[in-house]
Formats: structure tokens, C-alpha cells, sequence
């Protein structure tokens, strides 16, 4: 039985809930192993939509256990905030587990995070001002809080008071703000540890157990490669490692325990924050990609860049993640566009690059390279196999592959969980 990553192959917001919802179903543990609540996965089933920040889709389903590892950064507010939401939506979170490795968001972080970015005033990187970045810092600099520390009230008013110290003493010098009160954290985080204590678990040894007794693990990256640390377009990037590698850090397991990583691509290319993004349409035809696909931001609202599919990201991501396949998502978003472009390198200096540069200046000046295909003018959000799309659309997916390298084994052409075309199953019966 394959364990299976999914990695968001473009700037996040792939459309990666909806795959993994789809493959939860056959999945025994679904494991998110990066990020924290900056993320958000709108699912719809049935009739009805949820809104996930932090907590794995997988959770809609009964059977499955789903993992909160220690790469991820949990805000403990928000967390107890989501058990709560699924609670009253009549979904059962018992099948929960958060690694007691994680590191926590504290109300410090988040306030800092909203002040560098408004420190950096016109530079800044456009964070969702969730305090990702400097809880990933204190985790590098070996100061951060963690789960099993909260759960530890002496150890963690030490730990609180310590940072505290640090932290009250940048907030008040550096910025000129007010400081935060220790007692007031203390009681409000141990409020949160009484309702999570019980989900808290190593949960490295659940899904490496899983694993030997042969069952079906999903990991599911949270944003995208190019919103990697390392690999993305830096520093307008996240502080965590979306790319496939970063599973077997962010869950406890080794590269030998995959099998399997697929990337999820939108049929086009979004993006939030700054930063530069060659194939953006500042024109009426981002406007109405925009408009169709909903593209807005689940997490913060924002209203996101759009442009053409650019498959020199893609080939980025297949080589950064070792791609297997991809899950072409939001298909049906193009179907009333007459000419559809692709990006297939980069002009720059007279020369045409083929691969992703590091330079962001070199990237702010890239011209993109189009190949220009006929649009299908035809709703796909009822086809179920890929005979139904018309030949348009068959034609894009295809080329998408040829130019990428990489074999497509799933086609969304809506939200719905019926509104998915397989073809290439990636666990047994799925
Ligand atoms: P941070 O992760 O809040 O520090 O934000 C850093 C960058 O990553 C910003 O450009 C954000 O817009 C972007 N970002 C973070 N999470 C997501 C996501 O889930 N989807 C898309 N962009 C994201």
C-alpha cells in the first residue's frame, strides 16, 4: 500500500483540499507535515462547505486518523477554535492527533509578525499575519515553546516566562509597544492544553506503525514550491518547507517510506503576497479568472494575482519534489476562454531560459514564452472520465504533460468530490 505526498506545485492555493479530501477516503492516516494556520482548505460535501485552517481534511471522514505533525506550527486559540467549528458541524474529531513535537504560535509571535510587516512598509512580504515566520524562527534559534511543553505547567511557565523576558523587551525597546503579561498567556494557554491533552501523541510511531502494517498514508503538504524556504521565490516565501522532502521531516519518517508524490496544479496560476510572478494578467482576463474561480483568500480574504498556467514553475516543482504525477485542478474555471496560454520558458537578456531562476531580479524581468492553444467553450464540470472532455481540453491536459515531463492521474473540474476524473488510481480503488 503506497504512502502518497501531495505538494502544492505552483504558489499555494492549488486546490490541494479538495484532492486530498478525495483521497482521504481511502486513506487510513492523513498526516500534514508543514505550516500552521496560514494555510485554508475550503471542502465541499454534499450540500455543505468547510473551511480548514490547520486540522487535515481527512478529518470529514470517520474512519480516518488524522495527524498534526511536528513540522507544523500550531496556534493552540485556533486549534481548540477548529475541534470546536467540526464539533458543531456534527464532525467527530477523536481521530485526532497532534504531535507533542510541534511548536506553538504564541500571541508574541503573531503581534510581531504584524509589526515587521508593517516595519518593512513598502518591502514587505505580505504574510497572513498568523506569526508563522517568527515561530519558525524561535524554533531555529532553539527557544520556541512545544506542545509537550504545554502540557507541562512548570515546564512551560518557564519556558513562557523566558521568552517572555526576550520578547516583552524587543516589543517594548525596538518597537515601542506594549509588552504582554505573562499570567494572562499562562492561564489562557493551559485552558488549551485541557482540551487538546488528550489528542496529544508521538505521532511519529502512528504513522510509522501504520506504514509497516501496510496501510494507506497520506501526507499533505500545505501551500506551495514555490513558497518554499529554500526552493521558493525567497524572501517572499513562507518559513516552512512545502516541497515533498519536507514530509519525512515535518511527520518522523524516512525517504524510504514513500512511495509516491503527486503535485497539484491549477489549471492557471494564482498568487497572494508580493513578489514577482511572470505570467500575471493585470487585465480584464485576470479579472474574470478571478471572478470564476473564486479567487480570494481563504485564510485572509485577499483578492488573488492571476494569470496563465506557467510550466516552467511546474518543471521546477517536478524536479525540487520528485513529481510522479499531477492533479490538474479547477479545469472548468477556463471553460469559456477562446485562446488559453501556456507558458513554456522564460525571455531574458535576448536568451530564453528553460529553467527556474534563483535571481528575483533575473525573475521580475522574464518575459514569458507562450504557446497559445484553442479553448474548449464547453462545460467539463460533468464529465466523470477523460473521453468526456471535449478534445480542447483533452489536448491542454495533454500538453501539460508533455511539457512538464510528468503523467496527469487526476483531473478536478469542480468543487464537489464527484466532480473528479481519475486516471491513474493512486490507492487501491482510488
Ligand atoms: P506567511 O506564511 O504568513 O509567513 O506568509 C508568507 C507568504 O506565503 C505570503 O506571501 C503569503 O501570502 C503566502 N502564503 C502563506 N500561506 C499561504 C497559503 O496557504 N496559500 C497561499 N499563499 C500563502
Amino acid at each position: 500500500m503506497p504512502s502518497v505526498v501531495l505538494v502544492g506545485a505552483q504558489w499555494g492555493d492549488e486546490g490541494k483540499g479538495k484532492i486530498t479530501d478525495y483521497l482521504a477516503e481511502k486513506a487510513d492516516v492523513v498526516v500534514r507535515y508543514q505550516g500552521g494556520n496560514n494555510a485554508g482548505h475550503t471542502v465541499v460535501v454534499g450540500d455543505q462547505e468547510f473551511k480548514l485552517h490547520l486540522i487535515p481534511s481527512g478529518i470529514l471522514y470517520p474512519g480516518t486518523t488524522c495527524i498534526i505533525g511536528n513540522g507544523v506550527v500550531i496556534d493552540p486559540k485556533v486549534l481548540v477554535k477548529e475541534l470546536e467549528y467540526l464539533k458543531s458541524r456534527g464532525i467527530d474529531t477523536g481521530n485526532l492527533r497532534i504531535s507533542d513535537r510541534a511548536h506553538l504560535i504564541m500571541p508574541y509571535h503573531i503581534r510581531l509578525d504584524q509589526l515587521e510587516e508593517e516595519r518593512k512598509g513598502a518591502n514587505k512580504i505580505g504574510t497572513t499575519r498568523k506569526g508563522i515566520g517568527p515561530a519558525y524562527m524561535d524554533k531555529s534559534a532553539r527557544v520556541g515553546i512545544r506542545v509537550v511543553d504545554l502540557l507541562d505547567k512548570e515546564e512551560f511557565a518557564q519556558k513562557l516566562k523566558a521568552n517572555l523576558d526576550n520578547k516583552n523587551n524587543l516589543l517594548e525597546r525596538v518597537y515601542e509597544e506594549k509588552g504582554f503579561d505573562f499570567q494572562e498567556i499562562y492561564d489562557e494557554y493551559l485552558g488549551y492544553a485541557e482540551k487538546i491533552k488528550n489528542l496529544v501523541a508521538d505521532t511519529s510511531i502512528i504513522i510509522h506503525d501504520a506504514i509497516v502494517a501496510g496501510k494507506n498514508v497520506l501526507f499533505e503538504g500545505a501551500q506551495g514550491t514555490l513558497l518554499d524556504l529554500d526552493h521558493g521565490t525567497f524572501p517572499f516565501v513562507t518559513s516552512s518547507h512545502p516541497v515533498a522532502g519536507a514530509a519525512c521531516i515535518g511527520a518522523g519518517v524516512g525517504p524510504t517510506d514513500i512511495s509516491k508524490v503527486i503535485g497539484v496544479v491549477k489549471a492557471y496560476t494564482t498568487r497572494v503576497g508580493e513578489g514577482p510572478f511572470p505570467t500575471e494578467l493585470k487585465d480584464e482576463m485576470g479579472d474574470l479568472i478571478r471572478n470564476i474561480g473564486h479567487e480570494f483568500g481563504t485564510t485572509t480574504g485577499r483578492p488573488r494575482r492571476c494569470g496563465w498556467l506557467d510550466c516552467v514553475i511546474l518543471r521546477y516543482a517536478a524536479r525540487v519534489s520528485g513529481l510522479d504525477s499531477i492533479a490538474i485542478t479547477k479545469l472548468d474555471v477556463l471553460d469559456n476562454i477562446e485562446k488559453i496560454k501556456i507558458c513554456v520558458g522564460y525571455k531574458y537578456n535576448g536568451t530564453e531560459l528553460k529553467d527556474f531562476p534563483s535571481s528575483l531580479k533575473v525573475l521580475a524581468q522574464c518575459q514569458p514564452v507562450y504557446e497559445e492553444l484553442d479553448g474548449w467553450m464547453e462545460d467539463t464540470s460533468q464529465a466523470r472520465k477523460f473521453e468526456d472532455l471535449s478534445i480542447n481540453a483533452q489536448k491542454y491536459i495533454n500538453r501539460i504533460s508533455e511539457i512538464i515531463g510528468v503523467k496527469t492521474a487526476i483531473i478536478a473540474v469542480g468543487p464537489k468530490r464527484e466532480q473528479t476524473i481519475v486516471l491513474e488510481k493512486i490507492f487501491e480503488n482510488r
